[in-house]
């Protein structure tokens, strides 16, 4: 770290190189009241957020820290300008990290002679630099792009994907990421809201051994662009595979081509962007079938990732960092491109899945590179548990001293595993809550904390310094210890979304709606404070799902379902799984001609397969139903469905709809109960 900012940390420096929880602890005497005074009002929160932004590099520095005038529509460090390739790459090299490894990427082909990766690729930060002013030059050159324009980017786990990041970053321009795991369908909608003329993609990648194809899905989603007024004027393709993919050669350039002749050493001029100008969208699920493009900003959105890297992270400079997500969500986003490049780390970046070539390639990477900070699933945790214990222990994981998961709630079997087997039951860990919305962790355990907060299997700890949380009830008041209310946001917090791209009033009425007379932001999800202040996040409280971590609405679900020919309705819950968490369990009505059969389910799962992607289509359960019961309003009795399939008797379900009477919901019960049974 450099020196001034070990000054600004000096409350949370601990030991250089402490080896366990134990000496983790900050000594400080009256560490709760300073915690306390980074939330206590508005003034103590602004001067804190103030200090943490002191800490970067900023072209201009702000005039306001928060602009509040204008609620929800909260702007942090007003009047600052800064860029994130910026921060991310010239920043570090100004600092002295120049030749300092940035990024270990690993594909995923195994070589069994050898024993080793098949594909290393190393970057130094100044490779990274290097790289992409020239794809930033090629875009601007050669595509024209400028300042403020949206690309849209749809590529798997290769280092280019980072780069054409920062390479938009650095003009100005914005990008919409859509994961590889989402179909023709889902890019298109994303594409058209986006406005977007260039898309950027690869022929393929290597998932579980086998190579899976984007080239034909970007071209189905670019005929559907084309279909709804949108042409897509480019398509540059990343050769990762190098298979044979169908090709158009007024719209398509290989990436190599494109860059070719731009000279190695061109240097683009870094655009300066204000602080409330916005950095990407990143779309997300919520309770209608459209998602919802979260907008996020650059000069808050920065400084909540670089202080939660230094709180939550501990980072440190000999560190080799971990996130095994997918760049395509927001966790990608922030911990394994911004938020690590940023804090000057070496992260390793992995193209494939953690049981290719077997169970343990995850801790065979962990102990090659020397992981010390790890960061994961629950649902990638539970599926590695299942597995002899004696796979991990094959491995020296002793480097590791930061092991946190992301992304679901985390039982408490599947926590201590983790702690036991990979924290050795002596360092900082945790689960750390945040959301898409938010692009910043907001809770977590992190040292130093330990001494007056320890540490409690399956818990989301504390919300980190200068954030506010409550679990509220309906009417909006605080709920006792221990009972269950939503979680909600209580002041504004840098790292927030700006709105919802294009769409203001959505975004008032979404997040910001839900506690009357209360400027509160709504999570979405259901949470417990206990007795000693903890929060435990126990799921979505919408119809949203969560599956192995992917975010999905169960109306988009039910949206899809409805454009196949033989589905009259549908109903959409999640179902309870020991590993991924939740699977989408869908009631399905067909219309008059069609009926139940296992080939018919087939072909609906395929069917959500091309129109959503096979994020969904995988451990998703059809179960035929003469009808899905609702409520005279016409509302889907969706926790009647799912009691039913939770396994609850008739006694506990008659009064779970609201509006509803005991005897049409018992009806409704054994009626559906009775056509699953059935089939
Ligand atoms: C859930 C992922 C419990 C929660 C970063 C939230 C969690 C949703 C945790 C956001 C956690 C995330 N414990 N639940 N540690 N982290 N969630 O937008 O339901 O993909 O609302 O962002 O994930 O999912 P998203």
């Amino acid at each position: 770290m450099s020196k001034e900012s070990i000054e600004v940390y000096k409350e949370f420096e601990t030991d250089i190189i402490p080896p366990s929880w134990k000496d983790r602890i900050w000594d400080k005497k009256d560490f709760k009241e300073w915690y306390e005074s980074t939330v206590k009002d508005k003034k103590a929160k602004e001067e804190w957020w103030e200090k943490r932004a002191n800490e970067i590099f900023w072209f201009k520095k702000w005039n306001k820290v928060l602009d509040d005038s204008n609620p929800p529509f909260y702007r942090w460090f007003v009047g600052g300008e800064t860029n994130l390739a910026y921060l991310a790459t010239d920043w570090q090299i100004a600092q002295g990290r120049k030749n300092k490894l940035a990024l270990i990427w690993e594909g995923e082909p195994w070589d069994e002679a050898l024993q080793q990766p098949k594909e290393v690729r190393k970057f130094t930060y100044y490779d990274i630099h290097r790289i992409s002013n020239v794809i930033s030059y090629a875009l601007k050159e050669k595509l024209k792009v400028k300042k403020g324009e949206i690309l849209t980017f749809y590529l798997p786990m290769i280092p280019e994907l980072p780069f054409y990041m920062l390479a938009a970053q650095r003009l100005g321009a914005k990008h919409s990421i859509v994961y590889s795991g989402f179909s023709a369908d889902a890019l298109a909608t994303r594409a058209i809201d986006g406005g977007a003329r260039i898309i950027v993609t690869a022929d393929g990648f290597y998932r579980r051994g086998r190579i899976i194809s984007l080239k034909p899905i970007v071209d189905e989603a670019v005929k559907i662009c084309a279909q709804n007024g949108l042409k897509i004027e480019k398509v540059i393709v990343i050769k990762r595979t190098g298979q044979d993919i169908p090709w158009n050669n007024e719209t398509d350039v290989w990436h190599h081509e494109f860059i070719k002749d731009v000279p190695q050493n061109v240097h683009i001029l870094v655009e300066k962007c204000g602080s409330e100008d916005f950095s990407y969208i990143l779309y997300t699920s919520g309770t209608t079938a459209a998602p919802k493009g979260a907008q996020h900003s650059i000069g808050g959105y920065a400084v909540a990732l670089y202080t939660t890297m230094k709180l939550i992270f501990d980072v440190r400079e000999d560190d080799i960092y971990w996130c095994t997500a997918d760049i395509g969500w927001v966790t990608g986003h922030s911990y394994i491109v911004y938020g690590p490049l940023m804090a000057g780390l070496t992260s390793i970046m992995y193209e494939g899945a953690p049981d290719c070539p077997g169970p343990d390639r995850w801790w065979n990477i962990i102990q090659r590179y020397g992981v010390t900070i790890f960061y994961t699933t629950p649902t990638a945790i539970r599926m590695l548990m299942k597995f002899p214990e004696e796979l991990v222990r094959k491995y020296d994981l002793s480097t590791v001293r930061i092991c946190h998961s992301v992304g679901e709630p985390i039982n408490p079997e599947a926590f201590k595993w983790y702690y036991k087997n990979i924290g050795r039951e002596d360092i900082v860990a945790s689960s750390t809550w945040w959301m898409t919305e938010t692009g910043q962790m907001l809770t977590g355990h992190f040292p130093g904390l330990g001494k007056i907060f320890p540490l409690k299997p399956g818990t989301n700890g504390y919300p980190i310094p200068g954030v506010t949380m409550e679990v509220l009830d309906d009417d909006g008041n605080p709920c006792k210890p221990g009972v269950r209310g939503y979680l909600a946001i209580t002041s504004p917090w840098p790292g927030m979304l700006m709105t919802l791209y294009k769409s203001p009033q959505r975004y008032i009425d979404v997040y910001w709606s839900r506690f009357k007379g209360k400027m509160y932001f709504y999570t979405g999800d259901f949470a417990i404070k206990d007795q000693d202040g903890y929060i435990w996040v126990l799921g979505r409280a919408d119809d949203v799902l969560k599956v192995a971590g992917h975010r999905i609405g169960t109306a988009e679900i039910e949206s899809a379902m409805i454009k196949h020919p033989a589905v009259a309705e549908s109903a959409c819950v999640g179902k309870e799984d020991p590993v991924k968490g939740q699977t989408p369990f869908i009631f399905t009505v067909l219309k008059q001609g069609y009926s139940p059969s296992q080939e018919l389910a087939n072909e609906l799962k395929m069917h959500l397969r091309n129109t959503i992607g096979p994020l969904v289509a995988s451990d998703t359960t059809i179960a035929f139903v003469d009808s899905v019961p609702k409520t005279r309003s016409g509302k889907i009795m969706r926790r009647l469905l799912k009691a039913i399939i939770a396994g609850a008797t008739l006694g506990d379900v008659s009064t779970l709809e609201d509006g509803v009477a005991v005897e049409e919901a018992k009806k409704a019960y054994e009626s559906v109960k009775a056509a699953l049974e059935r089939k």
